[in-house]
């Protein structure tokens, strides 16, 4: 036997406890186990033990001397073992105590196993580490659960330790409450375990067909053959799952080691060898772990179970694990089930300190020595191996069995785990251990069993422990990473180790209480084993995979394909060619409005201005001081309620000077009569800087009187008849105008403006012999294109969808801004919201559940978008947002909400993209380079808010023009700048002329 003395140090042991548990095995040598409860390994019984759990609190736990030494499992994981005490053991305890002891892990070993095997974990998961990773977190491919809408018949196939399970269930779209379930069980004939893999699934498939002749009338059979019949496959051995329905076996366990098969695809495997039983309507749709199936069918009956473990003769868990987490995989959104295959923690030798000699010669027994180190201690199938190798050493030491033939321990698996069970489960005296030991062949003395029966508990309460040990792990990693203070979840149990052991669930849940507190498991015992689940998914796998291209065909007219966008790119450039030309400028859908704005700044500009910025998010007063050092300025935001808005013209403009006056007064500017530029951002034919003529509004604004009529003619009105004299309005510009000679300011390589928010447009430095509207060939001048209304004339109608039109219709412009209104914030939330109409109608989204609140306009407001699309948002914050919204949203729902979003404003940004090209690349060919180097001032709310907007228009702006390098410059301070530079020019323009 080894001696415990050549292990590692268990580093968190904690000498007043070595000492109190070293003295308390002294005294626990003796009475006899029939008469007294038997004191072994778990001898801290009467003390008080401080506990330092996984936050750094301290618990302090009483323990009862009387207690029955099988409920005291948790104190178990509290003995204390030093190398000091080790070594006093071998002199001063029995053989006994030392075996017992050895089976006996203290909890803050406990603890660090947990931590290890949540490092695993993180490492399997991870791209970089995942090849060598021993809990090796195998993706799934299954990222929901049943909702009950499933139908139809389902055929399942379960590989068993020694048996073929099938199963054939149908179910009714009744929320699953009454599948209807047909099954056979065919025992695996001698030697197929161990043979060839092709044998192994022909015996299989001709399972299959012999269950399918009989539970399936010859008239539903040809009916059947008509249509095709899924079929589930459990397999529960380690897979590399590369979808659903493909999975490559990475290596047998459980005593299997069919030829080859490793390395191979298992579900092409079974398919070929069902048809060559000629059942060619019978298809494989989907292969799962054990676990997996158990997950799915604790799954039912409306209670979510979110992980499973299977103690049976293997061990393994899964779990639904955030889907971004599982890098080995493309998926990102949602949850995926991880199957974690912790069997092989430990592979690594992080257990070699609690393995002991007899684990060992199970192992090196075993047809994988060194492999699956964990589930060897945990699994069924050897803990009565360990048990058997236990009573031989100490048989050998004259420990037990003293005197009599125990040459029937000699045989491998003697000690089945029906056996182990029926000695551990009998609470009631020694009769029952007696008859099992003799039954054996062992003639045990009555102390014999009570030895044997307490060797048997360590093993078992031990693998309990060991369970719940890997159990908290995935507790605190779920409860981690999806950023919960305390995690409530089901656990589905499966396997001969919970149903058998009556101890197991109790052992879990205390157990798990002290290494996961902020965890609360409520524990589901799986009623049909994994099968039912098996069938689920495999129902689940149909339904999404029918989903999908449902849902693909809704959002199909919303992907845009490279050539599509090179078109939309193509007519962008012809209408504004269009605008250009004085002949056909006023056909043309996009204007192309000149500015009178020839140069960005130039640094020169000086002195105080007002600004007003009005056609955005806000409605801003600013005044901003232009020096030689550089820029200040200071500003507020007023309100425009909606009736003013929509009302007449002069309501607007006085309510603009009562803003501007109220401004002047707080900053103490009454006194002065300060040159004010005006940031209008709607489109207007300007007649000079100060003389804009209102085309329309759009935006939402219709104040009366005002379309046709000089904007800066409308102020100065207004300030008469408020009798203002404290402001000289001397320029006019459209935001994009104002945000490119901001960022102007900054980068002479300035001259684009493009605005993202509330609308979209653009403006840019035109050559002005290009500008056929303005008498003057020579220099440039600003254009502001107001691309929003690209697509007016209907050159776009191949582009817009159903849901677009709904939109544009439901406006108070339909028609009008149609670019706009695919890009645009004020747009994006009201297209999502009609796709997600459309949805529901189709039975995709809500169960079919129409939501009052998703009928109402706006509801879905495009900040909503942004947040939706965060990267890594956890799906949980995206269902309080959607509950916000009175919208009751599953996970699922959660899910497909995210890639409408994503499809709205992917195309926005590409659009967007396409027109930006549109126009580098004219500036490039007016320039005649090879290569336009050139920025863009930006600014918007969609554009700044947007998680993944700017990457993608960057993106397709690459794509559509690389012979363009473009940089982007986010205007941080509005244009209200911009203007006040505008107004400077102007100011300094006037001041010479004078
Ligand atoms: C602001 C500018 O920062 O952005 C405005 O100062 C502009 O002039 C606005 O109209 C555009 O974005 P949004 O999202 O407010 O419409
Ligand atoms: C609308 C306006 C336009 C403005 C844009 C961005 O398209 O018509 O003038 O630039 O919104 O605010």
């Amino acid at each position: 036997m080894n001696s415990r003395n050549t292990r590692p140090k268990i580093q968190h042991s904690r000498p007043d406890q070595r000492r109190s548990s070293g003295a308390e095995e002294r005294n626990s040598e003796g009475p006899s186990p029939s008469t007294a409860p038997v004191l072994g390994p778990m001898t801290v019984m009467g003390q008080s033990c401080l506990l330092h759990d996984r936050r750094g609190s301290v618990k302090i736990l009483h323990r009862d001397e009387n207690m029955d030494p099988l409920m005291s499992m948790e104190v178990d994981t509290r003995v204390s073992v030093s190398p000091l005490t080790q070594r006093r053991d071998s002199t001063l305890t029995t053989p006994i105590q030392r075996a017992l002891r050895s089976f006996s892990i203290p909890l803050e070993r406990l603890h660090v196993m947990k931590g290890h095997m949540m490092q695993d974990m993180c490492k399997g998961l991870s791209r970089q580490t995942h090849a060598q990773a021993k809990v090796r977190m195998l993706p799934t491919y299954i990222c929901a659960t049943p909702n009950g809408t499933e139908k139809g018949n389902f055929l399942v196939v379960e590989l068993c330790q020694n048996q073929i399970r099938t199963l054939l269930v149908t179910l009714y779209g009744d929320g699953n409450m009454s599948p209807h379930m047909m099954y056979k069980i065919f025992d695996m004939p001698e030697g197929i375990m161990q043979g060839e893999g092709e044998a192994l699934f022909d015996f299989i498939a001709q399972c299959v067909s012999q269950f399918l002749a009989e539970t399936i009338s010859p008239d539903a059979a040809q009916s059947e053959e008509r249509q095709s019949l899924p079929l589930g496959f459990v397999f529960p051995f380690s897979c590399r799952q590369t979808q659903l329905d493909k999975a490559e076996l990475l290596s047998w366990s459980k005593g299997f080691s069919c030829s080859g098969v490793v390395g191979k695809d298992v579900v092409q495997l079974l398919q070929a060898a069902i048809n060559k039983q000629e059942l060619c309507h019978v298809d494989v749709v989907a292969l799962m772990n054990d676990t997996v199936g158990t997950m799915m069918t604790c799954s039912t009956e409306g209670r979510p179970c979110e992980i499973a473990m299977v103690a049976d003769k293997g061990s393994n868990c899964c779990f639904m694990a955030e889907a971004y987490l599982v890098e080995t995989t493309d998926e990102t959104s949602g949850r995926m089930c991880v199957n974690t295959e912790w069997g092989c923690f430990g592979d690594d030798g992080t257990l070699n300190d609690v393995f002991t000699p007899y684990d060992e010669s199970v192992d090196e027994e075993s047809n994988n020595p060194g492999e699956k180190r964990f589930e060897k201690m945990v699994g069924s199938l050897y803990l009565g191996e360990i048990i058997r190798h236990t009573l031989i050493a100490l048989s050998a030491e004259k420990a037990i069995f003293t005197g009599t033939d125990v040459s029937v321990l000699k045989e491998k698996g003697v000690f089945t785990m029906q056996h182990v069970l029926d000695i551990v489960n009998n609470e009631e005296g020694m009769t029952v251990v007696k008859r099992v030991l003799e039954v054996l062949g062992l003639q045990p003395s009555e102390r014999d069993c009570g030895r044997v029966q307490q060797i048997c508990r360590a093993v078992v309460g031990r693998a309990a422990t060991l369970h719940a040990t890997g159990l908290s792990a995935i507790l605190s990693y779920m409860c981690q990473t999806r950023e919960m203070e305390m995690l409530t979840v089901n656990v589905g149990l499966e396997g001969e180790l919970c149903t058998g052991y009556f101890r197991f669930e109790e052992i879990l849940q205390n157990v798990s209480k002290l290494l996961a507190p902020e965890c609360i498991p409520t524990f589901l015992a799986s009623r049909d084993g994994s099968g039912r689940g098996a069938a689920m998914v495999t129902a689940v796998a149909l339904r999404l995979a029918a989903q999908r291209r449902e849902v693909d065909e809704v959002l199909a007219p919303l992907r845009l394909s490279h050539a599509d966008l090179q078109k939309v790119q193509a007519l962008m450039r012809e209408e504004m060619e269009r605008g250009l030309c004085k002949e056909t400028n006023a056909s043309a859908s996009v204007r192309m409005l000149p500015t009178y704005v020839s140069h960005t700044p130039d640094g020169t500009e000086q002195g105080d201005f007002l600004a007003l910025d009005l056609g955005g998010t806000n409605f801003r007063v600013l005044v901003v001081r232009v020096t030689e050092e550089g820029i200040s300025m200071a500003s507020e935001i007023y309100v425009i309620p909606v009736a003013i808005m929509q009302g007449t013209g002069n309501e607007l403009f006085d309510h603009i000077i009562d803003c501007i006056m109220d401004f002047q007064t707080k900053q103490n500017l009454v006194t002065e009569r300060l040159p004010l530029g005006f940031t209008f951002s709607f489109p207007c034919q300007q007649v000079g800087l100060d003389k804009a003529l209102l085309l329309t509004w759009t935006k939402g604004f219709s104040a009366s009187g005002c379309v046709g009529q000089d904007v800066v003619q409308l102020l100065r009105d207004a300030a008469q008849r408020k009798q203002h004299l404290g402001m000289k309005v001397v320029a006019l510009v459209n935001d994009t105008v104002g945000t490119m000679m901001a960022c102007g300011y900054d980068d002479p390589k300035c001259e684009i403006g493009l605005i993202v928010g509330t609308g979209t447009n653009a403006c840019y430095m035109e050559e002005m012999k290009n500008v056929g509207t303005v008498e003057g060939d020579q220099g440039r001048m600003c254009i502001n294109m107001e691309w929003g209304a690209f697509g007016d004339n209907g050159c776009l109608d191949h582009i817009f969808t159903h849901f677009d039109r709904v939109v544009d219709e439901t406006t108070i412009n339909p028609g009008k801004q149609r670019f706009e209104k695919l890009i645009s914030g004020m747009y994006l939330g009201e297209i999502v919201r009609q796709i997600l109409l459309v949805m529901t109608e189709k039975q995709l989204l809500f169960q079919g559940k129409p939501s009052p609140k998703l009928q109402t306009k706006d509801i879905f407001q495009t900040k909503f978008l942004s947040t939706i699309e965060l990267n890594g948002l956890a799906l949980r914050q995206i269902r309080a947002i959607l509950s916000e919204l009175e919208l009751d949203a599953s996970f699922e729902d959660s899910v497909l909400m995210r890639e409408v979003c994503q499809a709205v404003s992917l195309r926005a940004a590409q659009l967007c993209a396409a027109g930006l090209a549109a126009v580098v690349e004219k500036m490039r060919e007016n320039r005649g380079l090879e290569q336009l180097s050139v920025t863009v001032g930006v600014d918007g709310t969609l554009y700044k808010l947007h998680p993944c907007f700017s990457q993608n228009l960057q993106k397709t702006l690459k794509d559509l023009a690389p012979n363009c390098n473009v940089s982007f410059l986010l205007s941080e301070d509005g244009s209200g700048k911009g203007a006040a530079l505008v107004a400077a020019v102007a100011s300094r323009n006037a001041n010479a002329m004078q």
